[in-house]
């Protein structure tokens, strides 16, 4: 009420300095004097509320950094830990104890339930975070909670957090799978890419190489790392320095980064360098996944041609393949060498490519789902856009055959029938619907 009145009295004098004139009465100035101080603290909070509402606008809408960097997870307590103490129970004689990140992921999912089934200790963590579909990371999760694995909800930025769960399983291994994935998303938001494939793989390292004793780590890299290399087949020694996609740069960073903490503190590090990996249970981001959607909903699909109508093409590659090849990883992994965060002696230090060794234009991709849905789609073809794709990818995977005995056993038909299946089932049943 009083500061209505002040309004309403300040409202009354003149706004005009050279109307402002000296009273006489020294009530009425003290009066004036106050009176101009009220104006211009109100007229002072106005401004500053428009510069708050103008600054909280701007940083709600456009702001690079995506809410999930600075989400806060809980966790800890006895129940808690009960649970990563049952998660990560080994069952088979010469069983492993391992921490997989990204385990809400395709192929965290995958792996995790592969390591589980044949008796390792299995532990996941994942930040759940929403660069697609939540509710697809929600339904793995619910699949692995049967197996028996449980996901830590957090972030593997959180030091704290992978400490403590070092502190309650001593872990033999990392199958490091935490990533944010996808080529063209680094142009929306390019600090998610920094956040979990940069400064994340940073804190997993810092907390393995201080754990005692460090386990070994088995980590995703990429085949993009190949960039814009155009000797086929790729082979690991093959130069990686003209990556075409920041997610790209990012993975080899990783690759740099793991050659530093095998180098000064002795870590067993195995960069695997995945190719266009396919499958149920896959990423919706995907052209194969967002393919069969539009397919089935009538929708036109982009399909990518290079400069002179050159053919895009992909060396897809089956999960269960690369689930393969990710446990011969893990299981000819050797110990790391360092203690109290030193090197005692060198440590193992391997990149492998883990493809499909057949690159299969995608215009055949679409002709194969087209035979499996019994829809024609409508496709639209468009030239190759110069923001992250490259034209062909082709692995070469005698090293991972000869170390690993890798050997990719599903073709592209076989694996898009298991793929097309499971979609068909997983979005008729209930109310999911594809995004
Ligand atoms: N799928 C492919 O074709 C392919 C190809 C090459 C490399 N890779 C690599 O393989 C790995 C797995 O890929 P995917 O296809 O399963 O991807 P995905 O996105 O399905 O799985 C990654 C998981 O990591 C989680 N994650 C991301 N940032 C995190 C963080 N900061 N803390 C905790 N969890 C975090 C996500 O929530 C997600 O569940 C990634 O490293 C990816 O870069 C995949």
């Amino acid at each position: 009420m009083s500061q209505m009145k002040l309004i309403s009295h300040i409202d009354n004098i003149p706004s005009t300095p050279g109307k402002f004139k000296m009273e006489k009465s020294p009530y009425i100035h003290r009066l004036r004097f106050h009176s101009s101080l009220a104006k211009l603290t109100f007229w002072s909070f106005v401004f500053l509320g428009l510069i708050l509402v103008f600054f909280f606008r701007s940083t709600t809408s456009s702001s690079p950094i995506p809410s999930d960097l600075s989400r806060t997870y809980s966790w800890g307590g006895l129940a808690w830990e009960k649970r990563v103490r049952v998660s990560a129970r080994i069952r088979a004689s010469n069983g492993l104890l391992v921490l997989v990140t990204g385990a809400a992921g395709f192929v965290g999912t995958h792996v995790s339930a592969a390591l589980k089934s044949r008796g390792d200790g299995v532990l996941g963590l994942d930040n759940f975070n929403d660069y697609y579909d939540t509710s697809l990371k929600r339904a793995r999760q619910a699949l692995l909670e049967r197996s028996g694995v449980f996901i830590i909800e957090g972030d593997i930025n959180d030091i704290a957090l992978l400490t403590k769960l070092f502190e309650v399983v001593p872990f033999t291994h990392v199958m490091h799978l935490a990533a944010q994935a996808g080529v063209r998303y680094a142009m929306e938001n390019p600090s998610s890419y920094v956040h979990s494939n940069i400064a994340g793989f940073v804190s997993v390292l810092e907390v393995c190489k201080s754990a005692n004793p460090q386990p070994a780590i088995v980590w995703a890299s990429s085949s993009s790392v190949y960039g814009l290399n155009t000797k086929v087949p790729f082979l690991e020694k093959d130069r990686t320095d003209q990556p075409a996609s920041l997610y790209a740069a990012t993975k080899k960073a990783g690759e740099e980064i793991a050659h530093t903490y095998n180098h000064i503190y002795g870590l067993s590090l195995t960069g695997l360098r995945f190719f266009t990996v396919y499958g149920p249970w896959g990423r919706p981001d995907m052209a194969y996944f967002f393919f069969t959607r539009d397919i089935l909903r009538g929708k036109s699909i982009p399909i990518f041609e290079a400069a002179d109508h050159g053919t895009v093409a992909r060396d897809f590659t089956y999960i269960d393949d690369i689930v393969k090849g990710c446990l011969a990883a893990l299981d000819t992994a050797e110990k790391s060498t360092g203690s109290g965060g030193k090197k005692k002696r060198s440590a193992q230090l391997r990149v492998y490519n883990l493809g499909n060794t057949s690159p299969v234009p995608v215009s055949n991709l679409v002709s194969i789902l087209e035979r499996l849905l019994k829809v024609k789609a409508k496709r639209s073809i468009m030239k190759l856009p110069r923001n992250g794709d490259v034209q062909f990818t082709h692995a070469n995977i005698s090293s991972a055959q000869r170390e690993l005995g890798y050997k990719p056993t599903t073709d592209l038909q076989t694996g898009l029938k298991n793929f097309v299946r499971w979609y068909l089932s997983y979005y008729d049943s209930g109310n999911k619907s594809a995004q």
